[in-house]
């Protein structure tokens, strides 16, 4: 999720390339660096923080040059400073490396060349992705083959763009899954990870497929598969604006956030689940800590309290382990009964929310242990908790959060499998469940299949005067994520929670022109819910169901039926359903017109009381 630019041409390269990382800016990336041959060398500047400060650095003296490569960090491995933002040489200083993704073994390769002599300067999974490659040149390969013969030692996601002095006409760059775009020019060629920072250069863009390598000069861009075999190119001409290419041609950044949840949680999962199907979580506690743990709290605000609910019910229910969960508003002034031997997990996005951050000190002040699971690395939150598990799900930009809710379940089940794994629990299938995750984000394309039906469903319900969302068990906490995401951007009041409270009050609220959204998902408790979906029809009020597509006893039951794939693990069967949650909201917030990405009175990140 970093930005990634690239320049060969007549032009001057370097305020080329800055240019583009400028037009990346937008998602508030962490520290920036650039790349350019120089004499019989390559030189790089680089700095954290905003782009602002490389652009210091650059008007004091701009190098002239005419290729260079650029890359904007959002940190995955390593505190964003100066030492870890990209590019990154190998060990000779013979070559430049930016990347965007993660490298899942690159702890293995680091010892294997550590071993060899290697000495390294940053945290980071590129710069041991650099040695690599840079040892294969070193031994004579040309860089388009150094590069693609390293490509069969990363495990993980990545997107590569490397520089050598040897060869100082060109770039070289490879992908697999994060993604690439290359430009086509007239006398010049440029690379991006977004089309946003192509379009005042060229119109002519296609995007790299996974497992190719491409070697860019002024000249012409030639692209081959893994194997060396030519791959065509065929340029696509964009019509989009620049606020469309912002998006990635969707029409909100709501949208795209939902579409990019197959690849974050690919990302989440990277380098944490083992061959053995076990999970591996970096820089967690020591195994005793989690055998003395009698008690977890989590704590978290909106989307990341809904997330935590998840939470609870994994920790109960697998691992019979109690857990609370509180908002952070009211944890921080609740005076919260905590036990020595608790862990305090908080949640968040920004890793900047004012009450969660106030609700994380208190905890320091008591000595509890404290577990962060944020996304932005080098937030406060995550600075401040004893120990932190990133969600690696990229800049969200739209207020409505979707792809970070998805991470932060996935790691809570990561999380769970750990303690799981130091606490022999025989009734607990960590491999079953591994696998199940695994499975994970190729299910969450077949879910976002839906996305035809659903927009058709929002379209017909959009005039719905009230919504209610229902469930049972996890189905319940996922309810609550599904009635945020419609009242914070389609404006509809709603009324969520477990299908069996209906009776007690929420039903005389149902009459004509009501919407109730039912997640079925658990089998156990499908019949039950059946009933419950029946006392909303009879009152006039429309049912919407989702279950799993391996279930029909739904069939008649509802207005409509949605099928989400399911598979062991009834926790994620239950997460796959925000997937058409998330559309219904997008849409119908679409169909009646609205501001999507910042809806009135909300802001992304809360930072005051
Ligand atoms: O950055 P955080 O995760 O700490 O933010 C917490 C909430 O403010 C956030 O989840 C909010 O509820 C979102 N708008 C939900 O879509």
């Amino acid at each position: 999720m970093c930005g990634i630019a690239g320049y060969v041409g007549p032009q001057s390269a370097v305020p080329i390339v800055f240019d583009q990382l400028r037009r990346l800016e937008y998602r508030g990336y962490d520290s920036a660096g650039i790349a350019f041959p120089q004499g019989d060398r390559i030189g790089i500047l680089k700095r954290a923080g905003k782009l602002s400060g490389l652009g210091e650095m650059l008007a004091q003296e701009t190098p002239e040059s005419h290729v260079a490569i650029a890359h904007s960090r959002w940190a995955t491995h390593g505190a964003p400073n100066d030492l870890n933002a990209h590019p990154h040489y190998d060990q000779f200083g013979q070559i430049a490396l930016i990347h965007n993704g993660i490298i899942e073994n690159y702890l293995e390769l680091k010892t294997e060349l550590a071993r060899e002599g290697d000495t390294f300067q940053s945290e980071t999974d590129t710069e041991v992705a650099a040695h690599v490659i840079g040892r294969l040149h070193a031994q004579g390969l040309s860089l388009e083959e150094a590069v693609r013969q390293s490509l069969a030692k990363f495990r993980g996601a990545y997107a590569f763009v490397v520089l050598s002095a040897r060869e100082p006409g060109t770039i070289v760059c490879a992908r697999n899954a994060s993604p690439l775009v290359l430009g086509f020019g007239e006398g010049e060629n440029l690379l991006a990870s977004d089309v946003p920072a192509l379009i005042p250069w060229t119109r002519r863009v296609w995007t790299m497929p996974d497992d190719t390598v491409a070697v860019l000069t002024k000249d012409g861009i030639r692209v081959t598969d893994v194997n060396g075999r030519p791959v065509e190119a065929e340029p696509e001409e964009v019509t989009w604006d620049v606020a469309a290419a912002e998006k990635g041609g969707y029409e909100h950044f709501m949208i795209k956030e939902i579409h990019e949840q197959p690849l974050v949680a690919r990302q989440c999962l990277a380098g944490r689940l083992t061959d053995d199907n076990r999970v591996a979580l970096d820089g967690v506690f020591s195994d005793h800590v989690w055998q003395e743990i009698d008690r977890v709290n989590i704590i978290g605000c909106g989307t990341a309290y809904h997330a935590g609910l998840m939470g609870k019910h994994l920790f109960e229910r697998m691992l019979r382990l109690p857990t609370d969960v509180f908002y952070s508003s009211e944890f921080r002034y609740g005076d919260p009964l905590l036990s020595d031997r608790s862990l305090a997990v908080f949640i968040s996005q920004s890793g900047e929310t004012a009450d969660s951050l106030a609700a994380l000190r208190l905890c320091q002040q008591r000595r509890i242990r404290t577990l962060g699971i944020v996304n932005v690395v080098g937030s406060a939150i995550a600075r401040e908790c004893d120990r932190v598990i990133y969600t690696q799900a990229g800049p969200e930009i739209s207020v409505a959060s979707t792809k970070a809710y998805t991470a932060q379940c996935l790691v809570l089940l990561q999380l769970g499998m750990t303690i799981a794994q130091h606490r022999e629990m025989p009734g607990v299938r960590v491999e079953e469940v591994v696998r199940d995750l695994r499975q994970w984000p190729e299910r969450v394309v077949e879910a976002l299949g839906l996305e035809e039906q659903v927009k058709r469903i929002a379209n017909e319900w959009a005039d719905s005067r009230m919504a209610f969302f229902l469930g049972r068990n996890a189905d319940a906490a996922v309810a609550l994520e599904g009635a945020l995401k419609l009242k914070e951007i389609a404006y509809i009041p709603t009324q969520e929670g477990p299908a069996g409270e209906l009776k007690h009050g929420p039903l005389a609220l149902v009459e004509e022109g009501v919407l109730a959204v039912f997640g079925a998902t658990d089998p156990f408790v499908r019949e039950k819910l059946a009933s419950n979906v029946k006392e909303v029809q009879a009152r006039g009020g429309r049912a919407l169901i989702i279950t799993t597509h391996d279930d029909d006893t739904m069939d008649g039951v509802g207005d409509e039926v949605l099928r989400i794939p399911g598979g062991k693990t009834p926790y994620l069967n239950a997460l796959m359903s925000v997937v058409p949650l998330q559309l219904l909201a997008y849409y119908m917030a679409r169909a009646k017109n609205l501001e999507i990405d910042m809806p009135r009175n909300l802001a992304k990140s809360v930072t005051v009381e």
